[in-house]
């Protein structure tokens, strides 16, 4: 017997109705035109973030930065992946669709201060791209054109959370009222004249005057920080020495991995320099280190997260920016990638992560555990990472190593500077921070762990000793 149709199931697959498929407003070629100016939007907002991680002060941002780098290289890669899907090579991505909207986006990476840039970033250049998106599945076949669909509602999603993280900015910052009116004018005319994002609007007469732009953009390679830093230059306690004596128990020892998450904050100010200042490189090494600059910025949060769980205000220990401090001014960018891997690649062994996440099972702590088992996973994939982008273009494993111990151990050697210099007295935090961590958890404080005293004068966090002179 035939099977009866049921005329009552969605008809298309459930993918849209049919006057949605039978559109004809967009041909191919019109869609592979807009997505390529959707993705120039995406890939410059991506350089916008990234080009502020570094020096924006604020925690907050700095995070929400080094997130919001990560979702545009993402976006941008899906785009990249489709228009490569409809007959286009050579694919052109590289190709600036028009000078208005490159003149929006040197604005808004010009600005001179974070609220301009919040501004800029928040309230103009997303919610525009946010609009171009929505317009473009308004117009679209949506099944003849269904790979490009998906992948833009996919990108809603998260083009949704940063205008909602981006909405809370603006009121925080008042950047509306503070914010010059004739620059936020200057941004959206500059879009209009390229005929919106789309480029579908009527194009009119470029007759903007760049503000911010007139001069060229100059990364600020220092890294900078809110008020609840301080003590920036400390390295007066050094927490693998404790965490790798057996001396120690596993609970006190999760207090000093959750110290060296939070500290990871150093990581993507220092990998943001390398990818403001190795613009050269492909896209693919843009995208992948952008990953690895957000997933280390996640790793500072789960430092953070372990701290409160344990009832400890963080802002009372230094978060060191000696790291990012001395690889931003005293290396290349290619000697800090050098570093960078050396140091990732040395967590692989067994004493590296394997090791922190057995720490974090054996203390009794399920969530120190837990971050530590997705540190764990995270660093698995930063080592392919840096084996992709770094060490091929080195040549050999071993040369490579080689050189990325050689510029860490460039920078280690200024402990006693810092003193004499008057940047800090390397005050040993510890045994307040350990005390009350005892007292919120009904302890006793072991006498040995609390007289813990190891700094890094002599010894780097690999447990090599550092020589004066290297
Ligand atoms: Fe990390
Ligand atoms: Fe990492």
């Amino acid at each position: 017997m035939p099977a009866t149709p049921l005329p009552q199931l969605p008809e298309l697959a459930g993918l849209c109705s049919y006057e949605e498929a039978s559109r004809t407003a967009l041909s191919l070629d019109d869609c592979v035109v807009w997505l390529k100016r959707m993705h120039y939007v995406w890939k410059r907002l991506h350089q916008i973030f990234t080009s502020h991680i570094t020096a924006e002060p604020n925690y907050e941002l700095k995070m929400a930065f080094s997130l919001h780098a990560h979702l545009c290289a993402e976006h941008a890669q899906s785009i990249r992946t489709r228009v490569s899907e409809m007959r286009e090579p050579p694919l052109g991505l590289d190709v600036v669709p028009h000078a208005g909207l490159q003149r929006a986006c040197d604005e808004v990476l010009c600005a001179p201060s974070t609220v301009e840039r919040i501004h800029g970033l928040y309230a103009v250049l997303l919610p525009l791209l946010n609009e171009s998106l929505t317009q473009y599945l308004a117009k679209t076949n949506r099944l003849a054109d269904a790979p490009s669909v998906r992948l833009l509602r996919f990108a809603q999603l998260e083009l949704a959370d940063m205008l909602a993280f981006g909405e809370q900015t603006v009121v925080a910052l008042d950047s509306a009222n503070t914010v010059q009116g004739r620059w936020v004018s200057l941004l959206h005319n500059s879009v209009a004249n390229a005929g919106g994002i789309s480029g579908r609007e009527p194009v009119t007469p470029d007759e903007q005057l760049p503000q911010y732009s007139a001069q060229p953009f100059e990364y600020d390679r220092v890294p900078k920080r809110d008020a609840r830093f301080q003590d920036s230059f400390n390295a007066g306690v050094n927490p693998e020495a404790f965490l790798y004596d057996p001396e120690f128990s596993p609970r006190d020892k999760t207090l000093m991995m959750f110290y060296k998450r939070l500290r990871e904050i150093d990581v993507p100010e220092m990998m943001a320099s390398i990818l403001v200042e190795m613009p050269q490189k492909p896209w693919g090494f843009k995208r992948d280190m952008t990953r690895q600059l957000w997933d280390e910025a996640r790793h500072a949060m789960l430092g953070e997260v372990g701290f409160r769980q344990a009832g400890i205000d963080w802002t009372q220990i230094p978060i060191s920016f000696i790291w990012s401090y001395n690889l931003n001014t005293q290396l290349t960018a290619q000697e800090r990638h050098a570093v960078l891997f050396f140091i990732e690649q040395g967590l692989m062994p067994k004493t590296g992560k394997r090791y922190e996440w057995e720490v974090g099972k054996a203390s009794g702590n399920p969530l120190a555990a837990l971050f530590q088992d997705f540190d764990w996973a995270d660093e698995v994939l930063h080592a392919q990472i840096g084996r992709e982008w770094y060490v091929k273009d080195f040549g050999d494993l071993n040369g490579a190593m080689a050189y990325g111990d050689k510029c860490w151990s460039k920078v280690l050697s200024h402990w006693r500077e810092y003193i004499e210099n008057g940047l800090t007295e390397h005050r040993n935090w510890w045994p307040d921070i350990y005390q009350q961590a005892c007292r919120n958890w009904g302890v006793e404080p072991d006498p040995r762990a609390l007289a813990y005293h190891e700094t890094y004068e002599t010894i780097r966090a690999d447990l090599k000793s550092i020589s004066g002179s290297a």
